[in-house]
């Protein structure tokens, strides 16, 4: 299984986000989640498109090789936000289908700018949707916090809902990324791979960390990889 770390720039030092950005690249993360919050879907506001263009160049290994720039919208509307982060550069975009009036189509508007697309589950919200739309997405991402903040716990019932998530994965036969979001730390890690994850977003565990090189590592051993 190729697991993947996605640090949340979310808990990063705004006023370093270019250097932020290329630190923790160098210390081995695999994408770079951008928690874009509209405070209007959920209680807090981030950043825009514009961010996403100015990280843009700095979403690069040592090697010049590009990274991942794993979009995360908690937004309503959905569908213009999207359009505005494919422009900017996202490699992959997911929204929550709970913002959007017409799932399949936001879907499809984002793989047509050439993005992957992913959808995103709050902690009560059912996976159901998948059911019409799974062959046509590229990642599922797991709320295992309420979407607004970083730094809460995570809620032990996601562990349930990523198990239920691989199955619908491996019954797609489709190569699904499957993503959990919120309180990923060293310790619970492996218990979240163990339930089906493959892709872990980190937030304060990462940069509120003096050694992210440390603690990517960590997180990289206790998942055996
Ligand atoms: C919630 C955010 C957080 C963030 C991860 O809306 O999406 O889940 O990415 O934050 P930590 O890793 O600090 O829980
Ligand atoms: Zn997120």
């Amino acid at each position: 299984m190729t697991y993947r770390i996605a640090p949340s720039i979310l808990s990063a030092d705004f006023a370093r986000l270019g250097q932020e950005v290329r630190e923790v690249i160098a210390a081995g993360s695999d994408w770079i989640h951008f928690d874009v919050m509209d405070n209007h879907y959920v209680p807090n506001l981030t950043f825009g498109p514009m961010i996403c263009s100015a990280l843009k160049p700095h979403a690069k290994t040592a090697q010049g090789l590009a990274v991942p720039i794993d979009v995360h919208l908690m937004v309503q509307p959905v569908d213009a936000l999207a359009a505005a982060f494919a422009e900017a550069g996202a490699d992959l975009i997911s929204f929550h289908p709970d913002a959007s009036g017409h799932v399949h189509r936001s879907v499809q508007a984002i793989k047509a700018r050439g993005c992957q697309a992913g959808l995103v589950f709050n902690p009560a919200q059912s996976l159901e949707v998948l059911d019409w739309v799974i062959e046509d997405i590229d990642l599922v991402l797991i709320m295992s916090v309420n979407p607004g903040f970083g730094g809460q716990s995570f809620i032990d019932s996601a562990l349930r809902k990523i198990e239920d998530a691989r199955r619908r994965i491996t019954a797609s036969g489709k190569d699904i990324r499957l993503e959990v979001d919120g309180g990923i730390k060293v310790d619970n890690i492996r218990r979240v791979a163990d339930a089906g994850a493959d892709t872990f977003v980190a937030g304060s565990a990462i940069f509120g960390a003096s050694d992210y090189k440390g603690v990517i590592n960590a997180m990289r051993q206790a998942l055996g990889a």
